[in-house]
């Protein structure tokens, strides 16, 4: 590796390692960012669904993003704060139809999530079952785990042949987690690696059995095609534009198959912005830029700028993150 980039792994792993173990095992994966409703990690997830299972199961991954829209919406009212008063009237709007509760307005996303299900559903549970009598910001994990009780049970019927899969800057198995809890990690043949030891730590510890090792994504350690798909969420934009074209290319190199991509700041403009924090970036990635980037490797890209997506399929325009982009790779 050249000494540039030696120094910017060294100056990567101190950034990361600076925060303790816990707050590290929990930072990534609690509200917006919930793999449960978060809508780039379900697409991660349905990516890998897909390449299993083919178009079988694309109601349910549909009914699965309508589910965190709804969610996301109720996250958003529970911060305001609400009584539960007023999330039984948002219900009863609902069941009778009405476009309002109280002072708040019930966008169309739901009301027609709400119509296209059996009565009583989750919307209605979410709503009217909560335990206390005042709610302190986040949304129960029973509810929130709806569809992983859903994805479990459908899954267990299942056989398939086994994909393996690399995902490097792979946190405290934020993701692997919950593809595991989902009944999908039975599927993969998983390897995870991060730079920062503490996260290897926190994923070893939840799932000693599986293969999670220090690594740096600038020099992966395994052969030339040697994983079926690779996936990484929010690591890109973290990294210098010459780290992010290397990075690009070993991941390019590793994997067969494909490549399932998550980014947190990206743009449309023709150039990406650089902008250096301490011993790491917070980048503006340029969605061209980046997408040429991987080109150059033989991969079609598939562009997903999350915010029109959730416009143009379920009129959502509530995005937490207008700057977020998931791209889906196969080789030409
Ligand atoms: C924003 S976190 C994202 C973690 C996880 N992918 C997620 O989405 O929850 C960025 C991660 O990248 C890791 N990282 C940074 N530079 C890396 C490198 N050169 N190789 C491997 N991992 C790296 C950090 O340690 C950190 O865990």
């Amino acid at each position: 590796m050249e000494e540039n980039l030696k120094l910017e792994t060294q100056r990567l792993a101190k950034s990361w390692m600076r925060h303790d173990r816990k707050i590290l095992r929990d930072y990534l994966v609690k509200d917006v960012e919930d793999p449960r409703i978060n809508v780039q990690s379900i697409l991660t997830r349905h990516f890998f669904v897909r390449q299993l299972f083919g178009e079988q199961f694309d109601d349910l991954m549909e009914h699965e993003l309508r589910f965190s829209l709804v969610m996301n919406w109720v996250l958003q009212l529970l911060k305001k704060p609400v009584r539960l008063c007023q999330l039984q009237a948002v219900l009863d709007a609902l069941l009778m139809g009405e476009e309002n509760a109280e002072e708040f307005e019930i966008p169309p996303y739901v009301t027609e999530t709400f119509s296209s299900l059996a009565l009583p559903n989750y919307i209605c549970d979410v709503l009217s079952g909560w335990p206390v009598e005042t709610c302190d910001g986040s949304i129960p994990a029973y509810f929130l785990s709806t569809f992983l009780t859903i994805w479990q049970e459908v899954l267990d019927c299942e056989f398939s042949r086994r994909l393996s899969v690399l995902e490097p800057a792979c946190g405290s198995a934020n993701d692997f987690r919950f593809i595991d809890a989902y009944g999908i990690g039975q599927f993969l043949d998983y390897t995870g690696f991060d730079l920062c030891g503490k996260n290897i730590c926190n994923a070893k510890q939840m799932f000693p059995d599986i293969c999670f090792k220090v690594g740096n994504v600038l020099e992966i350690d395994a052969g030339d095609k040697s994983f079926d798909y690779c996936f990484v969420h929010d690591l890109f934009e973290h990294l210098s534009i010459e780290a992010m074209e290397v990075a690009i290319g070993q991941m390019c190199r590793v994997a067969r198959r494909g490549i399932c991509a998550g980014f947190f700041n990206m743009h449309e403009n023709d150039r990406h912005v650089v902008r250096g924090i301490g011993d790491y970036h917070w980048n503006t990635l340029s969605v061209a830029e980046t997408k040429a980037a991987f080109e150059q490797y033989g991969f079609v890209v598939q562009v997903i700028h999350i915010d029109s997506f959730l416009r143009s399929r379920f009129d959502f325009s509530d995005t937490h993150n207008k700057r977020a982009y998931t791209f889906i790779l196969h080789p030409e």
